[in-house]
């Protein structure tokens, strides 16, 4: 049986205070919650507060992203040491806001590729979050325009496969695989359940083609772009749908513990 996980991306939002006052409101919400991992992936800043005022409960937490080197001259990076040293327990990889992928469009002249993300680099990550023995949440999805063109199955197919390139079977089965379609993140435009459960099996399907049955059955696949509190409960009921990755609606208590109870 596969644990429920359950991450709230809260993104560029919160000060160290905010952060504080969030935890200090959900931990007692959450505190009878059981058999389902409750994460929490605060900007870099906050990790530390976060990580210490979870300590002891249920709540475990996660850094936003992380960088492909141990140390060394790369100004703003973030390594998985330090996260682990701040308490962060897991990491995103490969979020499509990292991608630079956004909204309904793929970058378009005006924005900035600001993290220049790719499957490569993506790869490097998750390898380098491992033998560090940081947990990776590794983010997938297609854009608008991908799915308009009808290549929503093999642009998943492509990042799953370059994304866990070179790992074990064993590596791939500890994972959690988010899938979050770009064109329904922080738009209020949920993907159908039907759709959700489609793709989230293909990724499954995938992953059993490339490291085995037990992989597949042991790799956790969320859901991820405009989940709340109204329609997690049909999501995660799905049986591919093993937890979702929630932006927007993790920033207030009463909408992401709706979610965490809906399960
Ligand atoms: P959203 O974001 O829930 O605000 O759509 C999800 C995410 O980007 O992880």
């Amino acid at each position: 049986m596969r644990k429920p996980i359950i991450a709230g991306n809260w993104k560029m939002n919160k000060t160290i205070g905010e952060a504080k006052d969030f935890v200090e409101a959900f931990r007692v919400e959450v505190a009878s919650v059981k058999d389902v991992e409750i994460l929490l992936c605060p900007p870099y800043l906050a990790v530390h507060e976060v990580a210490q005022r979870c300590q002891g409960t249920n709540i475990a937490v996660a850094g936003q992203d992380v960088f492909w080197k141990e140390s060394g001259a790369y100004t703003s990076q973030v390594s998985a040491k330090m996260l682990l040293d701040a308490g962060a327990e897991f990491t995103l990889i490969g979020h499509s806001e990292t991608r630079g992928r956004f909204g309904k469009e793929d970058m378009t002249e005006g924005q900035f590729a600001f993290f220049a993300e790719s499957d490569e680099t993506v790869n490097c990550k998750i390898k380098v979050a491992l033998a560090a023995g940081l947990k990776p949440i590794m983010c997938c999805g297609e854009t608008y325009n991908e799915r308009q063109a009808g290549n929503t199955d093999s642009v998943i197919k492509g990042q799953v496969k370059n994304g866990l390139a070179d790992l074990t079977a064993e590596q791939v089965g500890g994972m959690v695989v988010a899938y979050e379609p770009v064109w329904a993140i922080g738009t209020g435009e949920v993907c159908s359940t039907p759709e959700a459960q489609r793709v989230c099996a293909m990724i499954r399907a995938k992953i059993a083609k490339l490291f085995g049955d037990v992989a597949a059955e042991s790799v956790r696949i969320q859901y991820g772009g405009s989940v709340k509190p109204d329609n997690a409960k049909e999501l995660l009921s799905q049986p591919d749908i093993d937890g979702a990755l929630v932006g927007g609606a993790s920033l207030k208590v009463p909408d992401f513990v709706g979610i965490i109870k809906a399960i």
